[in-house]
């Protein structure tokens, strides 16, 4: 356990001194040891001028997609991106108009919202029913019924945005599911941009990881943005890499990256990408084994232990899903924001509430379970205390 009070960490800084953090999608482990070696030897090396793209970088990614996902993917398919948020509100800005209807499966990671508002599209949401272990279900009819119901209304749905294994909830999508939505986009002539940048954390038992980019039928439709940062925490690096098989789409991209980017290497950051890639997955295996302990302790502690909470266990991401419609009742807080200020004010632990996540979250928390196993506990402990008084 390594104390990162001070250290500028968004995660830690946002809470008092005693609280404890559950919330934003950060881990609390050391970075693989030869990142941080090769960071320390580059910074000791006094130029940091402009810095071209390195084949090293690419190659990496390419060599990470073909060892740990079974995918080819020529070099020259990949771009490197600005952070995946970034990415993609250029890819709302280049595939949808001002006015234009986005498509997003609710409850999903804010910012999908932030990019679509923000860029003054309109979110055209529809909510996961979900199954009574808690899993979201992809109803290909529902999403359907309202695309047709905006573009009746005169909204035009270009795009959508879909989130591939789903933050929150961890739905791992099956290659099925995967392939029913994008014959759906084609149907309807809908461009789709997949966000995979959970896709190294997905647990065998529930089923492999499949991108979308491995769906080559639907190319000229597909633009995958994903990155590094959330497998190995490098979220303070801000550098992510787009997958597109398609010239044309790829050559849109690319546009885009030059005009708002002008985008070049980033000294330390594609080193870093480049060198977890590298030699990272004997790392990760190992952070995989000790996260799915994580999520089955906390599931098990928070559903044996804590009174008006029902929390599912994900297939992907390390983050739990709960419902917590109980102990809003039991705690007589007026909804999720409520219940997480009082769990951060009186219990001292951050959790984020589900609501953040569009309205179809609300009644529900999110728990980021990447702590060391004593911590994650003791602020599991505080919300059992919040349950009891
Ligand atoms: C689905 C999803 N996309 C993107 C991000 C953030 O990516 P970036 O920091 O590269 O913008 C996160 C972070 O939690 C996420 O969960």
């Amino acid at each position: 356990m390594i104390d990162r009070r001070g250290s500028g960490s968004a995660k830690w800084d946002a809470v008092k001194d005693d609280t404890i953090p559950l919330w934003v999608a950060d881990m609390d482990f050391p970075c693989l040891p030869e990142l941080r070696e090769v960071l320390v030897r580059r910074a000791e090396h006094p130029f940091y001028g402009y810095k071209a793209h390195s084949p090293e970088y690419y190659e990496a990614i390419r060599r990470w997609y073909q060892t740990q996902h079974g995918l080819e993917i020529p070099r020259l398919h990949i771009l490197s991106g600005p952070g995946t948020v970034l990415s993609l509100g250029m890819v709302v800005r280049e595939f949808s108009r001002e006015g234009d209807g986005v498509l997003l499966l609710t409850p999903v990671y804010t910012p999908f919202f932030e990019v679509v508002r923000e860029n003054r599209r309109r979110v055209v949401e529809v909510p996961f029913d979900t199954t009574p272990a808690g899993s979201f279900i992809l109803e290909m009819e529902k999403i359907e019924r309202a695309v047709e119901k905006a573009e009746e209304a005169g909204i035009k749905v270009p795009l959508a945005l879909f989130c591939s294994p789903h933050n929150p909830g961890g739905r791992v999508w099956t290659e099925e599911e995967i392939a029913a939505f994008l014959a759906f986009a084609e149907k309807r002539n809908i461009m789709v941009a997949v966000d995979e940048i959970h896709c190294d954390f997905v647990y065998g038992e529930s089923g492999r990881f499949v991108s979308a980019a491995s769906f080559e039928g639907y190319a000229d439709r597909i633009i995958v943005v994903s990155g590094a940062n959330k497998s190995f925490n490098l979220g303070g690096l801000h550098i992510s890499h787009f997958v597109i098989r398609d010239d044309r789409l790829r050559g849109i991209i690319k546009t885009a990256l030059h005009r708002e980017t002008h985008h070049e290497g980033d000294v330390f950051a594609e080193l870093a990408v480049e060198t977890v890639y590298r030699c990272g997955a004997a790392w990760i295996g190992e952070l995989r084994r000790y996260l799915r302990q994580n999520i089955l302790a906390a599931a098990q502690f928070l559903n044996t232990e804590v009174p008006g909470v029902r929390a599912f266990v994900p297939g992907g991401t390390y983050l739990i899903w709960a419902d917590v419609r109980g102990l809003i009742e039991k705690t007589g807080c007026g909804d999720d924001a409520e219940l997480a200020r009082r769990l951060e004010d009186t219990a001292k632990v951050k959790i984020t509430p589900g609501s953040m996540y569009g309205q179809a979250g609300s009644g529900y928390a999110r728990i980021n379970i990447a702590s060391p196993r004593s911590l994650l506990l003791e602020g599991l402990r505080r919300i059992k205390g919040i349950a009891k008084s």
